[in-house]
């Protein structure tokens, strides 16, 4: 087989929309990927983005003219708006400033890029990039939930620093993730069709109306487990904990608090689920005796009746009509040992063991590394963002599955 067609995006047309941000220059890495696997991309810029990059870095880089007048004198000998638009497989418009987001919702067509995109009948993604504040002003989320509705994909931002000195969402996601989306996106997805259920952040287990138990769980790796399930063409059914996080799309989200609410809405949903992964940490002790007032500060000391939770991954396994069940083990040491014993106690296919005892991976932090064990195998994620992980045991958990089915 040649080279090229080993090539993820190889014959795909992805015209590349570029607007004013300050991340314009990631979408020149973005290009680049693009290109490398294969793609042939065809770039249109606002006025705005030749503020930030010259057109002739994507000139270089593609080998093909970009586009940027909407009434261009040239465009009799070359592509005009409609033929582009009728040549894209996919449109990504990275970076989407809020403006760009605001006048797409709208249908405004004061600029090439805009009237492609009304133009075209391709799939079209953004790629929001701005300012935290102006990112979750309603205004702008309106304008999200908008195109959403309309089909349009929505790909981050990611949240950390921010090149005007704040912390938050609002960053573009990084060349790698969106070439990853891409990919994901022109491939029939093989999760098309099944039915996924996700468990995700941590439980809390109350002791009287304002104090809780509960754990460093902060959902990032069940909610990346979810979008890369959903990138992978599943129905994705996420069953959350309390967490600051956004909830990817499009999902049938489930909230709860305590593990017994967990236990609640996943056995009350889980029919018809092909594929059940619990990536929660659920609290295996709850307290005995909710006090109904808050407790008041009087002796020194004070003493908490635990009970145990009912282990929801391990009652999910226990079904009759079971899907088919990936577990999660929060290790400490002997990761293997401990994390094959909970895939043959809770009766699991595979189990996705990760280190809970640094700073590196695990709870909390953007990265993870993880160990995959199932009955006749094991593969080992090393150490990279939560979303890449994800997307790499999502691929794994489908071969697995798919194989199982056969
Ligand atoms: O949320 P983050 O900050 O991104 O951190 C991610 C993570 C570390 C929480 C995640 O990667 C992880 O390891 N999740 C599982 C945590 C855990 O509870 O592990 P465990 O070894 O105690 O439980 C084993 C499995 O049983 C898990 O799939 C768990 O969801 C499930 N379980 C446990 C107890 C219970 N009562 N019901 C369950 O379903």
């Amino acid at each position: 087989m040649s080279k090229l067609l080993n090539k993820k995006l190889s014959n795909k047309k992805i015209l590349l929309g570029v607007t004013g941000g300050i991340a314009a220059y990631k979408a020149a890495e973005f290009c680049r990927l693009l290109i490398k696997q294969g793609a042939d991309v065809r770039v249109v810029m606002t006025s705005a983005a030749k503020e930030f990059i010259q057109p002739l870095t994507f000139q270089a880089l593609t080998g093909n003219r970009v586009y940027a007048e909407l009434f261009d004198a040239d465009a009799q000998n070359a592509m005009d708006h409609i033929e582009l638009a009728r040549w894209a497989d996919l449109l990504v418009i990275a970076p989407a400033t809020a403006d760009i987001l605001a006048k797409l919702a709208d249908g405004y067509t004061d600029n090439l890029l805009l009237t492609i995109s009304l133009a075209t009948q391709s799939k079209i993604a953004v790629a929001p990039a701005m300012n935290q504040q102006m990112y979750q002003n309603q205004a702008t989320q309106k304008n999200i939930q908008v195109l959403q509705q309309r089909g349009v994909k929505v790909w981050g931002p990611d949240v950390g620093d921010q090149a005007c000195g704040e912390t938050g969402p609002g960053r573009m996601l990084e060349a790698e993730h969106l070439l990853q989306h891409v990919e994901q996106i022109m491939q029939p997805g093989k999760l098309n069709g099944y039915k996924i259920m996700i468990t995700a952040g941590p439980t809390r287990e109350a002791i009287d109306p304002v104090r809780f138990i509960s754990n460093r769980s902060s959902g990032k790796m069940g909610y990346a487990v979810a979008q890369a399930a959903i990138n992978a063409g599943a129905e994705v059914t996420l069953v959350t904990g309390p967490v600051c996080l956004q909830s990817p799309q499009p999902v049938k989200l489930l909230t709860c608090q305590s593990a017994d609410d967990m236990y609640q809405q996943v056995m009350s949903h889980i029919d018809g689920q092909d594929i059940f992964i619990g990536t929660a940490a659920v609290a295996d002790y709850r307290i005995l005796n909710i006090a109904d007032e808050k407790i008041k500060k009087s002796a020194d000391e004070m003493d908490l009746k635990l009970v145990r939770t009912q282990d929801i991954l391990a009652s999910v396994a226990a079904l009759k009509d079971k899907p088919f069940c990936v577990g999660f083990a929060a290790e400490t040491s002997e990761l293997e040992q401990y994390a094959r014993q909970k895939l043959h106690n809770k009766n699991l296919d595979i189990i996705a063991a990760n280190r809970v005892d640094g700073s590196a991976s695990g709870f909390e932090v953007d990265n993870n590394a993880i160990s995959v064990f199932w009955e006749e195998g094991s593969k080992q994620l090393s150490l990279k963002s939560k979303n890449l992980i994800a997307t790499e045991l999502v691929d794994i958990i489908t071969e697995q599955f798919i194989s199982c089915r056969n």
